[in-house]
């Protein structure tokens, strides 16, 4: 494709395109950064010299030259004001403006006309369908989705989405591009969640459904999914990330598989979030947070019955991740390595469901 280090265009200066932005520059790659909000450029601005600085304190350098590398690095980042501005520089430009599917295809349409024919067109939806924003554009061949993880300059894997019209070309470049920026890309169809934010739904719903059968408690499913080897438990998970954003995920994949029963959002979190009750960022959720972080549980869910052990509890989340883990391979979205290789760096999940099943060592 001709393009060894293409002049990038961010769209959208927030939590995402900053750290892609950042990740864009520290790999050597100029940057135009544009926001509808003046403002927010200004914090990615200071957001991106930030992480530079903490990146280049991790690089083995006496302190001038830290100073040089990351004043060498922000020297090639440039605000642009417009799309149009966008248009006249960036070779590749990678779209993180809010999850709203209208907004997406204004931006792409007006992208489309910004930008040259050959330029390539990414998007960093976390669920909408890549193919119909790309179909905003003439070009949905040089369309299709990078979805990078939180933070973006540090989380390893990036699902690289193939639109229904998007050139293997076009994937293939992107991938040989995620692969020197140093992250670990996986192909995958476009589908509801893609790989990671769909085969990780069980790991929240089926924990959601055994505090609604009075089964387990909040604390014995944290636990146990802890012993497991698990960054967090699903509730300690679902407070982090906010209890409307998991909503929203939930009912997002699942209208988009066609409503199946077994995705069926938990209503326990929308009765949470009609409340208020958002987790770590409202100061109350599963648990109760305060200056010092995470606190107790909350009283509402202090001292639940659990009838089920810590075995049966991991067992029953794992064996409905793996039976989705099946279905996406089966239906062709990734393949099963590709699948476990996502799991772990996405998810920080010990090990990926086809591996787990492959190696009863680690098997439940
Ligand atoms: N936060 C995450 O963990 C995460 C992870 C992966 C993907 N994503 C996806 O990345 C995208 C951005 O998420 P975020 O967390 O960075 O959101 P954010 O709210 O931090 O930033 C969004 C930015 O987009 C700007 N914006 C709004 N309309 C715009 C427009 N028309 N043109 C240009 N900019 C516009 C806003 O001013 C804001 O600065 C979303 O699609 C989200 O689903 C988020």
């Amino acid at each position: 494709m001709g393009l060894e280090r293409p002049v990038v265009g961010v769209v959208g200066a927030g939590t995402m395109g900053a750290g892609i932005a950042q990740l864009a520059l520290e790999n050597g790659h100029e940057v135009v950064l544009h926001d509808v909000d003046e403002a927010a450029i200004a914090r990615g601005r200071a957001r991106i010299g930030e992480g530079l600085a903490r990146r280049a304190a991790r690089l083995d350098l006496d302190a001038d030259s830290i100073d040089d590398w990351v004043a060498g690095r922000l020297g090639g980042l440039r605000d642009a004001h417009t799309l149009d501005a966008v248009g006249a520089e960036a070779e590749v430009v990678i779209e993180a403006a809010l999850e709203d599917p209208d907004l997406k295809r204004a931006i792409f349409r007006a992208l489309d006309a910004a930008t040259g024919p050959e330029v390539i067109l990414a998007t960093n939806t976390s669920a909408l369908s890549v193919g119909s924003i790309a179909a905003a554009t003439v070009r949905p061949e040089r369309v299709l989705g990078l979805h990078f993880f939180n933070p973006a300059p540090v989380m390893a894997l990036v699902e690289v989405v193939a639109a229904e019209r998007t050139a293997p070309a076009i994937v293939e470049w992107a991938v040989a591009l995620m692969t020197a920026w140093g992250k670990t890309p996986v192909r995958c169809a476009d589908s509801p969640g893609f790989i990671v934010n769909r085969i990780n739904r069980p790991f929240t719903l089926e924990a959601l459904r055994m505090v609604e059968a009075g089964v387990a408690s909040v604390e014995a499913i944290d636990a146990a999914l802890r012993e497991a080897g698990f960054p967090l438990g699903p509730f300690e998970l679902i407070d982090l990330a906010g209890l409307d954003v998991n909503l929203a995920a939930a009912r997002g994949i699942w209208e988009g598989l066609g409503r199946p029963d077994r995705l069926r959002p938990s209503t326990l979190p929308e009765r949470l979030v009609a409340e208020g009750r958002l987790g770590r960022k409202t100061g109350s959720g599963f648990y109760r947070y305060g200056d010092a972080g995470r606190g107790a549980v909350d009283p509402a869910f202090a001292g639940g019955p659990t009838t089920l052990g810590a075995t049966e509890i991991r067992d029953r989340i794992l064996r409905a991740i793996a039976a989705e883990a099946r279905l996406v391979a089966r239906e062709g979205v990734a393949t099963e390595r590709e699948i476990d290789v996502a799991m772990r760096l996405g998810a920080g999940h010990p090990a990926g469901p086809f591996e787990r099943a492959a190696a009863p060592t680690i098997d439940p």
